[in-house]
Protein backbone atom coordinates (compact mmCIF):
# COMPACT_ATOMS: atom_id res chain seq x y z
CA UNK A 1 0.00 0.00 0.00
CA UNK A 2 0.85 3.54 -0.94
CA UNK A 3 0.46 6.90 -0.62
CA UNK A 4 0.47 9.57 -2.93
CA UNK A 5 -0.03 13.70 -3.32
CA UNK A 6 -2.60 14.95 -5.31
CA UNK A 7 -2.31 18.77 -5.65
CA UNK A 8 -5.41 20.54 -8.06
CA UNK A 9 -3.24 23.63 -9.50
CA UNK A 10 -4.88 27.18 -9.71
CA UNK A 11 -6.12 26.55 -12.63
CA UNK A 12 -7.96 23.43 -11.78
CA UNK A 13 -9.52 25.57 -8.51
CA UNK A 14 -10.55 27.94 -10.45
CA UNK A 15 -12.26 26.14 -12.95
CA UNK A 16 -14.53 24.41 -10.59
CA UNK A 17 -13.07 20.62 -10.94
CA UNK A 18 -12.19 20.28 -7.62
CA UNK A 19 -14.89 17.82 -6.77
CA UNK A 20 -14.78 16.08 -10.23
CA UNK A 21 -11.20 15.17 -9.51
CA UNK A 22 -11.73 14.03 -5.73
CA UNK A 23 -14.75 11.77 -7.53
CA UNK A 24 -11.97 10.04 -10.07
CA UNK A 25 -10.17 9.34 -6.94
CA UNK A 26 -13.03 7.65 -4.66
CA UNK A 27 -14.70 5.87 -7.87
CA UNK A 28 -11.60 4.38 -8.61
CA UNK A 29 -11.21 2.99 -4.95
CA UNK A 30 -8.64 5.09 -3.36
CA UNK A 31 -8.79 6.51 -0.28
CA UNK A 32 -8.42 10.04 0.99
CA UNK A 33 -6.64 10.67 4.02
CA UNK A 34 -6.05 14.46 3.84
CA UNK A 35 -7.06 17.03 2.06
CA UNK A 36 -6.81 21.31 2.70
CA UNK A 37 -6.88 24.31 0.23
CA UNK A 38 -4.14 26.32 0.76
CA UNK A 39 -2.09 29.42 -0.74
CA UNK A 40 1.31 28.37 -0.72
CA UNK A 41 4.51 30.60 -0.72
CA UNK A 42 6.76 31.08 -3.47
CA UNK A 43 9.40 29.40 -0.99
CA UNK A 44 7.22 26.32 -0.87
CA UNK A 45 6.54 26.21 -4.42
CA UNK A 46 10.29 26.01 -5.20
CA UNK A 47 11.16 23.57 -2.56
CA UNK A 48 8.20 21.51 -4.07
CA UNK A 49 9.65 21.74 -7.51
CA UNK A 50 13.20 22.02 -6.55
CA UNK A 51 13.83 18.95 -9.14
CA UNK A 52 13.24 21.83 -11.94
CA UNK A 53 15.10 24.82 -10.78
CA UNK A 54 17.46 24.90 -13.83
CA UNK A 55 14.47 24.36 -16.56
CA UNK A 56 13.97 27.13 -18.61
CA UNK A 57 9.86 27.02 -17.39
CA UNK A 58 10.55 27.28 -13.33
CA UNK A 59 9.82 30.34 -12.84
CA UNK A 60 6.56 30.18 -14.64
CA UNK A 61 5.54 27.46 -13.18
CA UNK A 62 6.01 28.88 -9.45
CA UNK A 63 4.30 32.31 -11.01
CA UNK A 64 1.71 29.96 -12.10
CA UNK A 65 1.33 28.12 -9.23
CA UNK A 66 1.53 31.33 -6.76
CA UNK A 67 -1.21 32.53 -8.71
CA UNK A 68 -4.68 31.46 -6.77
CA UNK A 69 -5.45 28.78 -4.31
CA UNK A 70 -4.00 24.92 -4.76
CA UNK A 71 -6.03 22.26 -3.17
CA UNK A 72 -3.55 19.29 -1.89
CA UNK A 73 -4.63 15.65 -1.02
CA UNK A 74 -3.09 12.77 0.02
CA UNK A 75 -4.80 9.58 -1.35
CA UNK A 76 -3.94 5.88 0.02
CA UNK A 77 -3.91 2.27 -2.37
CA UNK A 78 -2.37 -0.36 -3.95
CA UNK A 79 -0.29 0.97 -6.91
CA UNK A 80 -1.82 4.57 -6.34
CA UNK A 81 1.31 6.53 -7.34
CA UNK A 82 2.11 4.90 -10.82
CA UNK A 83 -1.96 4.35 -11.19
CA UNK A 84 -2.65 8.35 -10.04
CA UNK A 85 -0.37 9.40 -12.68
CA UNK A 86 -2.10 7.17 -15.30
CA UNK A 87 -5.20 8.87 -14.30
CA UNK A 88 -3.37 12.27 -14.90
CA UNK A 89 -1.92 11.49 -18.23
CA UNK A 90 1.01 13.13 -19.77
CA UNK A 91 2.47 16.46 -18.79
CA UNK A 92 1.40 18.03 -22.37
CA UNK A 93 -2.58 17.40 -22.28
CA UNK A 94 -2.61 17.25 -25.92
CA UNK A 95 -0.49 14.28 -25.42
CA UNK A 96 -2.81 12.98 -22.83
CA UNK A 97 -5.38 10.32 -23.75
CA UNK A 98 -9.51 11.03 -23.00
CA UNK A 99 -10.47 9.33 -19.88
CA UNK A 100 -7.43 11.14 -18.12
CA UNK A 101 -8.24 14.25 -16.02
CA UNK A 102 -5.56 15.92 -18.78
CA UNK A 103 -6.90 14.51 -20.96
CA UNK A 104 -10.02 15.45 -20.64
CA UNK A 105 -10.28 19.03 -19.01
CA UNK A 106 -6.89 20.59 -20.73
CA UNK A 107 -5.03 21.74 -24.03
CA UNK A 108 -1.34 23.31 -22.97
CA UNK A 109 1.45 22.03 -20.62
CA UNK A 110 1.56 25.24 -18.05
CA UNK A 111 -2.38 24.65 -17.39
CA UNK A 112 -1.90 21.47 -16.81
CA UNK A 113 -4.98 21.17 -13.92
CA UNK A 114 -3.48 18.82 -11.23
CA UNK A 115 0.00 17.92 -9.57
CA UNK A 116 0.90 14.02 -8.69
CA UNK A 117 4.05 12.29 -7.37
CA UNK A 118 5.86 10.89 -9.39
CA UNK A 119 7.05 7.77 -7.49
CA UNK A 120 6.74 6.29 -3.98
CA UNK A 121 9.70 8.43 -3.12
CA UNK A 122 8.71 11.90 -4.32
CA UNK A 123 5.15 11.26 -3.21
CA UNK A 124 6.85 10.54 0.68
CA UNK A 125 8.95 13.92 0.27
CA UNK A 126 5.82 15.70 -1.12
CA UNK A 127 3.57 14.58 1.61
CA UNK A 128 6.13 15.47 4.88
CA UNK A 129 6.29 19.06 3.28
CA UNK A 130 2.61 19.65 2.04
CA UNK A 131 1.45 18.19 5.25
CA UNK A 132 4.42 18.71 8.09
CA UNK A 133 1.92 17.93 10.81
CA UNK A 134 1.79 14.04 9.74
CA UNK A 135 -1.22 12.15 7.83
CA UNK A 136 -3.11 9.81 9.96
CA UNK A 137 -4.35 6.43 8.38
CA UNK A 138 -7.40 5.36 9.15
CA UNK A 139 -8.08 1.13 9.18
CA UNK A 140 -11.09 0.93 7.33
CA UNK A 141 -10.55 -2.85 6.17
CA UNK A 142 -13.36 -3.82 7.53
CA UNK A 143 -15.87 -1.56 5.68
CA UNK A 144 -15.23 -0.30 2.23
CA UNK A 145 -12.04 -1.64 1.42
CA UNK A 146 -13.14 -5.69 1.45
CA UNK A 147 -15.71 -4.89 -1.79
CA UNK A 148 -12.07 -3.33 -3.22
CA UNK A 149 -9.45 -5.64 -2.00
CA UNK A 150 -9.45 -9.85 -2.16
CA UNK A 151 -7.40 -9.15 1.23
P1 LIG B 1 3.58 17.74 -12.11
O1 LIG B 1 4.91 17.58 -11.43
O2 LIG B 1 3.02 19.14 -11.98
O3 LIG B 1 2.60 16.68 -11.69
O4 LIG B 1 3.77 17.53 -13.69
P2 LIG B 1 4.60 16.39 -14.42
O5 LIG B 1 5.25 15.50 -13.41
O6 LIG B 1 3.71 15.77 -15.44
O7 LIG B 1 5.71 17.23 -15.19
P3 LIG B 1 7.10 17.78 -14.66
O8 LIG B 1 8.14 17.40 -15.66
O9 LIG B 1 7.32 17.42 -13.23
O10 LIG B 1 6.89 19.36 -14.77
C1 LIG B 1 6.28 20.09 -13.73
C2 LIG B 1 5.35 21.12 -14.32
O11 LIG B 1 6.12 22.12 -14.97
C3 LIG B 1 5.43 22.58 -16.12
N1 LIG B 1 6.24 22.29 -17.31
N2 LIG B 1 6.39 23.15 -18.27
N3 LIG B 1 7.18 24.39 -20.68
C4 LIG B 1 7.60 23.17 -20.42
O12 LIG B 1 8.31 22.53 -21.19
C5 LIG B 1 7.18 22.56 -19.18
N4 LIG B 1 7.52 21.36 -18.77
C6 LIG B 1 6.91 21.19 -17.58
C7 LIG B 1 4.12 21.82 -16.19
O13 LIG B 1 3.12 22.58 -15.56
C8 LIG B 1 4.40 20.57 -15.41
O14 LIG B 1 3.23 19.99 -14.88
MG1 LIG C 1 6.40 16.20 -11.81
Amino acid sequence: MERTFIMVKPDGVQRGLVGEIIKRFEQRGFQLLAMEMMYPTRELLEEHYSEHKDKSFFKDIIDFMHSGPVVGMVWYGHSVVKTARKMLGETNPLNSAPGTIRGDFGIVTGRNICHGSDSVESAEREIKLWFPKGVAIYDNKNTRQQWIYEN
